[in-house]
């Protein structure tokens, strides 16, 4: 048998385990047919926040400190679906598709990991962490023109989740830690399909914008617990424990 770890050597407090309380469970709007929500007993959890604003950072952090309370967990993020994720990505590069194909395309692997990823694991218990949710679809879309009534009809299938956190930091940190971790801008980060300027630094801030203006119209909507994302991993990884504690908690 492992020898136990000292307290003190542990990397976090254990003395605040949580046991998750069932909650009520609905879907936005239709769902997915022959699914019953009432089954899906697990917590699903949702980290939000534009590009780069710390959600893998943040997501594995919660990973590990909810696995070593014993819970068990499962992640979920978009385009990670087996069945067309590697067709999205030919498409991306390709640049071919209208912005509702595209759309469309995005709510296939989303549907995908709801039926796949999402309700097994609810059902079984399991905590699931999706990075990135309905959210960001609806956002990038409502910023390319799409209709708000033809969006919220299209994720009518999605389960609404236990909590949705949304990363609150501003768009030149993002710049910085987007450099500092891949050197350099992503096309589609940017929204180099908009047309909005040549230079992609310049369009990436007015692309950003665009996006988190349509973030905070959502939470309007759907009412988002924010997260000032600005301060370091650890100080948001702070808040953002206790908040969790307290959604399993059914406080
Ligand atoms: N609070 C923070 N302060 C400074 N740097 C951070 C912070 N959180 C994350 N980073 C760094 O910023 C970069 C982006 O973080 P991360 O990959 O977690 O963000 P993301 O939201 O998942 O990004 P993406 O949109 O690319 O998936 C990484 O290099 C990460 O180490
Ligand atoms: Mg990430």
């Amino acid at each position: 048998m492992a020898a136990k770890t000292p307290r003190k050597n542990r990397p976090f407090d254990f003395t605040r385990i949580v046991v998750p309380k069932q909650t009520d469970r609905r879907f936005y709007g239709h769902g997915i047919p022959g699914v019953d929500a009432q089954k899906l007993h697990g917590k699903l959890i949702v980290v939000e926040g534009c590009d780069g604003s710390g959600r893998s950072t943040q997501i594995q952090k919660l990973t590990d400190w909810l696995e070593s309370a014993g819970h068990a967990t499962t992640q979920m993020g978009l385009k990670r679906s087996t069945l067309v994720s590697e067709e999205l990505n030919l498409a991306q590069n390709g640049n071919t598709l209208s912005h509702t194909t595209m759309s469309l395309f995005y709510a296939t692997d989303f549907a995908d990991q709801l039926e796949n990823v999402i309700f097994p694991g609810l059902k079984a218990g399991r905590i699931l962490l999706a990075d990135r949710y309905i959210y960001t679809l609806m956002a990038r879309d409502l910023a390319r023109g799409s209709d708000m009534g033809w969006l919220q009809n299209l994720y009518g299938m999605a389960l609404i989740p236990d909590v949705v956190f949304y990363l609150d930091v501003s768009a030149e940190e993002r710049v910085q830690r987007n450099f500092a971790k891949d050197f350099a801008l992503d096309y589609w980060e940017s929204g180099m399909d908009l047309g909005l300027s040549r230079e992609m630094f310049d369009s990436f801030l007015k692309y950003q914008a665009m996006v988190e203006k349509e973030f905070k119209k959502l939470h309007k909507t759907y009412g988002f617990t924010i997260i000032d994302g600005n301060r370091s991993p650890d100080e948001t990884f702070d808040e953002l424990r206790t908040k969790t504690e307290s959604v399993l908690a059914g406080t």
